[in-house]
């Protein structure tokens, strides 16, 4: 039994300070259902830390240190691949209870607070379906290097609720829709149908993300009084260090209330 935190952003704090990828999870699935149930009701203002804890394996390496990794369908590039999206969902966990514990002061109000604390549960259960699939191909995560440099986007927008959601679900998980159909079907093309069924799951998922950003960003937008589109532009080309490259997934982007007026002036490719 989980001892429940008194409020919502002690609940992210926990989280966000428990190191061990399992007891993460564990920890995000209770709070989200202690959430949901009415079982913590309490907002709170408990400060988060800047960064996430993390375990002692993988070992992070900075991105151009990170072993190339190969397009093939090989077992161990198959298997790379699943490493680098655990690790990305493990850091989905932690961005999203960032994101219900970061701006107490901007008084959003208890639906944005819900979406989140969904979105958090949906990453949890992502990162545990391809920690799963990398024990049934006899590997796990932990076994491989992986990428320092995810929490970077969460350093760069801790100052504004609007440039947080603006680089975080509206870039970089917007960015997800676009690359994962090919991922899909090249694991198909591989005949590892387990894998791409998992990875179409997390892809169906991650529009309502791209959608809940989509729709915060622009209450925050309206709140304000700011033009949305502009205000997108301006803080992307701030705050994201990237490009935003062609070709889009026009399609899920539009299923996610994203349309094409944002991002495409700015593309590049
Ligand atoms: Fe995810
Ligand atoms: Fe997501």
């Amino acid at each position: 039994m989980t001892t429940l935190p008194p409020t919502l952003s002690d609940a992210a704090r926990a989280v966000l300070d428990t190191a061990v990828p399992t007891g993460k999870v564990a920890l995000t699935h209770a709070f989200a259902a202690a959430w949901r149930d009415g079982r913590i009701t309490a907002v709170g203002t408990t400060p988060l830390p800047d960064r996430p804890a993390r375990p002692d394996r993988p070992e992070l390496k900075l991105p151009r240190d990170m072993p190339k990794r190969g397009r093939g369908g090989s077992m161990a590039n198959r298997i790379a691949l699943l490493h680098a999206l655990a690790h990305i969902e493990l850091n989905a966990i932690d961005l999203a209870w960032d994101l219900v514990g970061r701006f107490p002061a901007e008084g959003l109000p208890k639906p944005f607070l819900d979406d989140w604390v969904q979105v958090a549960d949906d990453e949890a259960r992502h990162f545990a379906m391809l920690d799963a699939r990398l024990n049934a191909l006899g590997s796990g995560y932990g076994d491989l290097p992986a990428h320092d440099g995810l929490w970077q986007a969460a350093q760069v927008t801790a100052h504004d609720v609007a440039a947080r959601l603006a680089v975080v679900p509206m870039v970089l998980e917007a960015r997800g829709l676009d690359v994962t159909p090919d991922t899909i079907a090249r694991l198909k093309g591989f005949g590892d149908g387990e894998s791409a069924a998992l990875l179409q799951t997390i892809c169906d998922d991650e529009v309502t993300h791209v959608a809940a950003g989509r729709r915060w960003f622009g209450y925050v937008c309206a709140a304000r009084g700011v033009d949305p589109v502009a205000t997108w532009q301006d803080l992307v080309r701030r705050h994201f260090r990237g490009v935003l490259k062609r070709p889009f997934n026009t399609a899920g982007r539009s299923a996610a209330g994203f349309g094409p007026e944002f991002y495409e002036p700015v593309a590049e490719g």
